[in-house]
């Protein structure tokens, strides 16, 4: 195949992209994710400020917009994300515990209830462990209003929303063997232990000269699979360019190929241009939608030309 997307899906794998719905009216922008994608991710769309600014009102526009157009062009959609210490708006963080339950339990079936049927997978939870060696929950409203177990109310809710989505838990510097990813693995060997529904693990993969692609990446991968969840990588980038950048998406690549329960794989934007980081080339297309090094590699390493 000749595409990202359709040379994943030879594999059984998807290959997706974080969108934003302020670019889906510039032609080269929606020209490439069309062409490339059949998996995308609202980078901040669905997020708990840009949903429900106000307790209880709700507001869909922008999000609603991506859905849309992915479904236009048989995209399926990962949704990101219900329930994160950032982009939190004030008011969830002065409730007190009864009050935050209740907030938090309604912002999932209220979110998951208006995209019944529409999310191929949900990041239930995001990012609730520490980095470093402590293996630690982080500070947030809900760890330290609810106690830990806030994640596993938040997946029991999400369940009851919509059967039908497959329900992540998301993070970032659990992609090797550390403490933190310890610290995940633990948690969903007991979920699945105890029957507290979690079908998949996302891996974010933001990697840079400090953080690069670590050497278990597989292994890791692989562990967390065997568990009976699937595994996603969600938001890959990795700053760099040319061969060595490419060589690094290989490896990545290479890694959810030769794990069978790794369901697909996720870039962090379409575009240079746009990428969160504020310098760096971390994507697959330079800043004019030009093909890099790293998207040939990618492309080869899923079986493409
Ligand atoms: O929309 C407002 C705009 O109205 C305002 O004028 C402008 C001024 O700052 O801010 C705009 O909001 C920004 C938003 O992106 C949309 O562009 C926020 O400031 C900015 O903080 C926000 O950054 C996002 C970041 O999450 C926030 O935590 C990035 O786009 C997004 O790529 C990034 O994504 C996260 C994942 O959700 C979770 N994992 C890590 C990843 C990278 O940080």
């Amino acid at each position: 195949a000749t595409t990202l997307g359709a040379s994943a899906a030879a594999k059984g794998r998807y290959f997706g992209t974080a969108v934003a719905a302020g670019h889906l009216g510039e032609s080269a922008y929606a020209s490439t994710l069309d062409t490339e994608f059949n998996m995308v991710t609202p980078e901040n769309e669905m997020k708990w400020d840009a949903v429900e600014g106000t307790r209880n009102s709700f507001g869909f526009g922008p999000a609603d917009q991506i859905v849309s157009h992915a479904q236009g062009k048989g995209m399926k959609v990962r949704g990101h994300t219900l329930v994160w210490h950032s982009q939190l708006p004030g008011w969830v963080g002065g409730l007190g515990a009864d009050d935050l339950r209740s907030a938090m339990n309604n912002h999932i079936t209220k979110v998951m209830d208006h995209y019944k049927g529409k999310i191929y997978a949900w990041d239930v939870v995001n990012e609730a462990y520490q980095d470093g060696s402590s293996g630690a929950r982080r500070s947030s409203p809900f760890q330290d209003k609810l106690g830990s177990g806030f994640i596993e109310e938040a997946f029991r809710t999400a369940r009851a929303a919509d059967s039908g989505a497959k329900l992540c838990y998301n993070d970032y510097n659990t992609d090797g063997q550390n403490a933190k990813s310890n610290a995940v693995y633990a948690m969903v060997k007991d979920f699945k232990q105890r029957g507290v529904p979690i079908d998949c693990v996302g891996f974010q993969s933001h990697f840079n000269s400090n953080s690069p692609v670590p050497g278990d990446y597989q292994a890791n991968l692989q562990r967390f699979a065997d568990l009976g969840v699937d595994v996603q990588i969600t938001e890959l980038d990795i700053e760099g360019s040319g061969s060595a950048q490419a060589a690094s998406y290989t490896k990545v690549v290479n890694a959810c190929l030769a794990v069978s329960r790794c369901a697909g794989m996720t870039v962090w934007g379409v575009t240079d241009k746009y990428s969160w980081r504020s310098s760096g080339t971390p994507l697959l297309f330079d800043g004019n939608y030009g093909k890099k090094p790293a998207y040939t590699a990618v492309l080869t390493a899923l079986g493409g030309s």
